[in-house]
């Protein structure tokens, strides 16, 4: 809050400036594969790079995209004419961003439930994501509920670790975006969300405290408050963002940078509904913007299937969407700006 701003703060400003938000494109290899085996493509290196640089080539989405989050093989590729992918996004004024952490592994003693890892190494990764060009990170730590599930043991340890690495960021001049993602796979209803969101959060930001991570200099991507997928029971958008503020009013600190909510297998149109319906309920204490993959990713995947004459579609697909959740940030996504494409498919 200080005068004189912090190079953290500052990106952290940037990525959340007006109308824009973050594409997640750090899909690991093997989660790649099945995203590219739902169009029929093979998981090789080649495909993986191609889909990658359609989307980072596509012309306007700068508008609406101030962060791209890079995989640790996609931040080392390059664009088919030479010019290496972090460099790309920053002539276009786009921030490139890294996954660090190393993936969910089954914790010991409760196997039903996962530990993020990646903390061995993690100071000298950064250091050298830095001289790559990457100015934030993020970390994912997942929460599953189901009977008995979850532990207060599993709540502990993901937020221990992603404290861990939000300060380790911080220290290597990093914007770490801490990411506690409650599962919305599951029977529970949206009470049971709401509980177990607010609890997880309420502990991610005490870990935070403690290892005296600065609030300023960081982003929070949470998930949407929702029944899960096999509950039998549907919110209404209104109901989602109701339940999302109210959980992320009880337990956010004012201070952090901005919220950037993942879209966790919603269908595209509905992420980008939710966010809107929580904008119009503003002005909120922290911006309120999008880091979406697969809301992002889904249409111009499908448009593409690998095939070189359906690039020009799947980034008109995939612009249009940057588009509408940019809008959404703003408040201002409607009904007619969605159907602007589909009458002029
Ligand atoms: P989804 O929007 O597909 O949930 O992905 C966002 C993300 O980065 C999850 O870690």
């Amino acid at each position: 809050m200080g005068e004189h701003r912090t190079e953290l703060e500052d990106n952290a400003q940037a990525i959340m400036a007006d109308g824009k938000g973050i594409l997640a494109a750090d899909e690991s290899n093997s989660t790649m594969g099945k995203r590219l085996d739902g169009i029929g493509v093979e998981n090789a290196e080649e495909n993986r790079r191609s889909f990658r640089e359609l989307l980072f080539k596509t012309e306007g989405a700068e508008q609406f995209i101030s962060g791209v989050i890079l995989y640790d093989e996609t931040i080392r590729q390059s664009a088919a004419d030479g010019t290496p992918f972090p460099k790309l996004m920053q002539e276009l004024g786009i921030i490139p961003g890294i996954k660090v952490d190393t993936g969910a592994k089954p914790l010991a003693g409760s196997p039903e439930e996962t530990v993020t890892e990646g903390l061995d190494g993690l100071r000298e990764r950064l250091e050298e994501y830095y001289e790559l060009g990457a100015r934030f990170a993020k970390w994912r730590g997942v929460i599953k509920i189901a009977d008995g599930i979850p532990t207060p043991y599993c709540r502990h340890v993901n937020a221990h670790a992603l404290a861990r690495y939000a300060a380790l960021c911080q220290e290597q001049s990093i914007v770490p975006i801490v990411e506690p993602e409650v599962l919305m796979d599951g029977e529970h209803s949206i009470d049971r969300a709401f509980e177990i969101t607010r609890d997880t959060l309420h502990h991610v930001f005490g870990e935070l405290i403690k290892q005296d991570v600065v609030f300023d200099e960081m982003l929070l991507k949470p998930n949407m408050v929702m029944p899960g997928y096999d509950s039998g029971q549907e919110a209404s958008v209104d109901e989602v963002a109701e339940r999302t503020l109210e959980c992320m009013y009880d337990v956010v600190p004012a201070a952090v940078a901005g919220l950037v909510f993942l879209s966790g297998g919603q269908s595209d149109e509905l992420a980008t509904e939710h966010l809107q319906a929580m904008n119009a309920r503003g002005p909120h204490p922290w911006k309120l913007s999008f880091s979406y993959g697969r809301a992002l990713q889904a249409p111009p995947l499908d448009a593409w299937r690998g095939e070189e004459g359906n690039v020009a579609a799947a980034q008109a697909a995939y612009l249009h969407r940057a588009k509408c959740n940019g809008a959404a940030a703003r408040s201002e996504y409607s009904a007619e700006l969605e159907q602007e494409f589909t009458a002029a498919a």
